[in-house]
């Protein structure tokens, strides 16, 4: 039951740090004497931590000592035992709830729903970055077959895969990776500027084709190739598109901008003399839409949900202006009624989702402040920044880590999705995976205490369900714009599967079915019947996609 499913996570969230707080520096280890300890540590503690205050406020003293204990690990604790800080933590924890929270209202959710709905309007009808049809008017049937090879350009991956789609079989899995071959995006190559981003993507398809395995299955042939892109990109044939501006950190689109993605990415094979030819651009969520309905003909959707964020929908094609299909010949526009759109979903939401001053500050320092608002609050990409900005203010201001910032999180984007969702799957009693996690991952000189790691879980928490939330929001508001383009009232509405794929949507504890409930929310308050969407996991859908891509343009 979806209401049950948010009061649980409600009721387990909100129980604030234990009222036996006799000092943050009290290590896990050290928990089961705690009470004993405090006893004896407290009035001394107390003594140290009034005289302070009242220096504090009688003289220009805090400076001078601030500043007579600042480097050294032993003063900083020392600077800590006799601080005191602007708020509790349990104040501040109560001010982040508050501000993540309020927002997620039914009433409240449905309202950003309709305003982005509002923000589709114009886009539907021109926009070169987002609301972009494809080629593609038909999903597949199910029944396509072949072998291809299949590039997947994720946001933190490059995978090539050898795929092998074997159409519907009684008890058999209908596609397949033969083999796969796995390359890091790390900032270097984010980095890399407009060819050499295309020339290092050749150099890994020519590490992949050396594979012996995929030389004996395909002999001396020259592979056709798909490729699912995790950016926005201008569909000009099936075949051929446009690049257009990549979010993520990336820098390929420099001095490359709107050239021909097929040619960027063919020229540096051809030099390798790669025996390869690209048959397919498909933008990645795209892809997801494509393989899932490869499986599930009741598929309409897909959600992109990990390192970045998008949703594509399956439309009907009169949902968009007839200047966006310019260029598209007229037997497609004769015979298309439906197409797949790349929403670009991530770029819409500004002014829409309320800001805190956490994501103010993650927005102002970003490359491109704005670009994706509504990626920056829900992405794999950015949960874990979100975070971290709110760790460096409750450290500063309310004496987390006893006031000592773990030297890595001074840096931008250092504290990882990866690790929040680790922290949060300890439900343990002493969060001891957690604690040995996070002191691993972000060093202090004295391990953190259960109220820290405490601390850290709770907001990891609050800041992943607004996400989810939101995303339910998102798609909200897409099936909205669907039924409204199908001519249909909600309570006409058929039920539909959402294909979603990415390490967030997948795999980040509690998202999916916290996103699941709000969305059971919303289309029930809309008038429909229960349970009319559900979100399936779609597991290597865009790997799969960019191969059912090339299959069904053989159909
Ligand atoms: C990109 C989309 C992509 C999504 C998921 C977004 O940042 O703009 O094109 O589909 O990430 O990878």
């Amino acid at each position: 039951m979806p209401a049950s499913l948010l009061d649980r996570f409600k009721n387990r969230r909100m129980i604030l740090s234990p009222a036996a707080d006799c000092s943050r520096d009290t290590p896990i280890a050290a928990v089961p004497d705690h009470d004993a300890a405090c006893r004896h540590i407290r009035p001394m503690f107390d003594f140290w931590q009034s005289l302070l205050a009242a220096l504090e406020r009688i003289a220009m003293l805090p400076s001078l000592i601030h500043s007579v204990f600042t480097s050294l690990p032993s003063r900083r604790r020392m600077r800590d035992a006799v601080r005191t800080y602007d708020r509790t933590m349990d104040d501040l924890l109560r001010e982040i709830q508050s501000l993540l929270e309020s927002p997620l209202e039914p009433a409240k959710l449905l309202h950003m729903s309709g305003k982005l709905q509002e923000q589709f309007a114009p886009k539907l009808q021109a926009s070169d970055i987002c609301m972009l049809p494809s080629y593609n008017d038909t999903l597949p049937t199910g029944l396509e077959q072949g072998t291809y090879l299949a590039l997947d350009v994720g946001g933190s991956t490059f995978r090539v895969a050898v795929v092998e789609l074997k159409g519907k079989q009684p008890g058999a899995k209908s596609m397949r990776i033969v083999t796969m071959k796995s390359y890091k995006i790390d900032n270097i190559v984010r980095n890399l500027r407009g060819n050499a981003f295309f020339d290092w993507m050749a150099e890994k398809i020519e590490a992949a084709l050396s594979d012996p395995q995929v030389q004996n299955l395909n002999g001396t042939k020259t592979f056709g190739m798909g490729l699912a892109w995790s950016f926005p990109v201008e569909q000009t044939s099936i075949r051929s598109a446009n690049l257009l501006m990549m979010g993520k950190g990336f820098r390929a689109t420099e001095g490359t901008l709107g050239q021909d993605l097929s040619e960027l990415v063919m020229a540096p094979c051809r030099k390798r003399n790669l025996p390869v030819r690209i048959e397919s651009i498909v933008n990645d969520c795209s892809a997801t839409l494509l393989s899932r309905a490869y499986e599930d003909p009741s598929t309409r959707f897909a959600v992109i949900l990990g390192t970045g964020f998008n949703v594509a929908v399956h439309l009907p094609v009169s949902a968009l202006a007839s200047s966006k299909y310019k260029g598209y010949p007229q037997k497609w526009l004769d015979q298309a009624e439906h197409v797949l759109v790349n929403t670009e979903l991530s770029m819409f939401g500004k002014d829409v989702f309320p800001r805190t001053r956490w994501d103010e500050q993650l927005n102002d320092a970003h490359l491109r402040p704005d670009f994706q608002p509504f990626e920056h609050m829900i992405s794999g990409r950015y949960l874990g920044e979100v975070v971290r900005l709110i760790i460096v203010e409750a450290v500063r201001t309310a004496g987390l880590f006893s006031g000592e910032l773990p030297a890595k999180l001074e840096e931008p984007y250092s504290l990882d999705t990866g690790t929040l969702a680790a922290m949060e799957l300890d439900e343990s009693k002493f969060f001891t995976h957690a604690t040995a996690l996070f002191q691993s991952m972000h060093p202090l000189s004295k391990p953190p205490t259960h109220d820290d790691i405490h601390f850290v879980r709770q907001v990891a928490q609050l800041v992943s369900h607004r996400a989810a939330a939101f995303l339910a929001a998102g798609i909200h508001s897409l099936w909205k714009l669907m039924i409204h383009s199908e001519g249909l009232a909600p309570a006409e509405a058929g039920k539909i599967a959402i294909g979603c794929n990415g390490s967030v949507i997948e795999k980040y504890p509690s998202f999916r079915e916290l996103c699941q409930s709000h969305l059971d929310e919303l289309t029930t308050a809309s008038g429909t019947e229960p349970n009319l969407i559900s979100l399936e996991v779609a597991v290597e859908s865009a790997i799969f996609g960019a191969a059912v891509a090339v299959c069904c343009l053989e159909e």
